[in-house]
């Protein structure tokens, strides 16, 4: 039987301290009623000062390669998704291998925003494809909430902070990832990025977003890239009994299932405590759905993600 790259762990991590729309409401200019009925978001975590992007990856890729059953050493490859890594360089990645002990092995970060894990996924997927014997490490991390403008309501009150990994490795029962799609369109960068960088401004920068047209751009390339993994894969979107979306937003998530004849109740949906935490929600609610047992073996899974770039893209599983 065909070999494929096999999720077979998964993990996550969440920092400690909770955030809840009325918590955000003594300091920014919103309401818990306003955040929820646009976005369904009630509350987010946020890290501590002392917590970076590598802290929150590594505590997620060692629950990830508890499930598995993997030791750190076995490891082949880190493939860490963040848009706010510890330091411009080195790699995340490589924080997380020392973090691990991990010895020598391919450790790099993938930069696409919100669709970071799934870019990163595809990249593992493809490198396990010429190397049966790796075991891969796939991680989505971000302190997203480093990057916002707290004077900017229109931003701060969307996103959090957060973790989520896989471990990936060859198998040849049939399951594993059948088919990945990527997407990037920079005409639209602008639409969603960060006004600074170390080559333009030499500061990181904070979000701005023009909300709207995201909105409008989100529900359109969610449902194509859906429609175009169920093809690849040859069934119909409403065959996937269970979607993992990127959590961006409630609205978002009803508007693409509404679009597609989805039924709600096969969606993962975290977004309501968790907001937006960019490269890592899928993995997270995906660890979520496999730890509380919705997801398992057997099940055809949808993965989809679209973020700033604009960056979109799917994977279908079988579990
Ligand atoms: N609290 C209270 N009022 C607010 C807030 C807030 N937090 N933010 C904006 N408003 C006000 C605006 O100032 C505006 O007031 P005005 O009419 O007096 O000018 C009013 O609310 C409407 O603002 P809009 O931006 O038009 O509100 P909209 O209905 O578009 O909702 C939202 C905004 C929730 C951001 C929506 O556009 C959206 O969900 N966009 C998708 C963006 C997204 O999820 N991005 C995440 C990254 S991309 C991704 O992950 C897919």
């Amino acid at each position: 039987m065909t070999r494929r790259a096999a999720i077979i762990g998964t993990g996550s991590y969440l920092p400690e301290r909770i955030v809840s729309n009325d918590e955000l409401a003594h300091t920014v200019a919103t309401s818990d009623d306003w955040i929820v009925e646009r976005t369904g978001i009630r509350a987010r975590h946020i890290a501590a000062d002392d917590e970076m992007t590598s802290d929150l990856a590594t505590i997620a890729a060692r629950r990830a390669l508890e499930a598995a059953g993997i030791a750190p050493e076995a490891v082949g490859l880190i493939v860490l998704a963040t848009t706010t890594p510890d330091k411009t360089f080195p790699a995340t990645a490589v924080q997380v291998q020392a973090n691990l002990g991990i010895g020598d092995c391919v450790a790099f970060d993938v930069q696409a925003v919100c669709s970071g894990f799934l870019y990163a996924l595809s990249v593992a997927d493809a490198m396990l494809c010429r190397d049966p014997d790796l075991v891969a490490l796939v991680i989505g991390a971000e302190t997203f909430t480093r990057l916002l403008d707290w004077d900017d309501r229109s931003t701060c009150v969307l996103f959090g902070d957060g973790a989520g990994a896989v471990v990936l490795r060859s198998k040849s029962d049939g399951s594993g990832i059948l088919a990945t799609r990527l997407h990037a369109d920079g005409q639209h960068r602008d639409l969603l990025h960060v006004d600074g960088g170390p080559s333009s401004t030499g500061t990181v920068g904070k979000v701005r977003m023009k909300g709207r047209e995201v909105y409008r751009h989100a529900v359109v390339n969610l449902a194509a890239v859906l429609e175009e993994i169920a093809l690849a894969v040859g069934v119909r979107v409403e065959d996937f009994d269970w979607i993992v979306p990127h959590q961006a937003n409630l609205r978002i998530l009803e508007g693409t299932a509404k679009k597609l004849g989805l039924r709600p109740e096969r969606i993962v949906v975290t977004v309501e405590q968790q907001a937006n935490t960019s490269a890592a929600s899928v993995p997270l609610a995906l660890d979520q759905a496999v730890r509380d047992g919705r997801v398992k073996p057997g099940d055809l899974v949808a993965l989809e993600a679209m973020g700033g770039g604009l960056t979109w893209g799917a994977a279908a599983i079988l579990w």
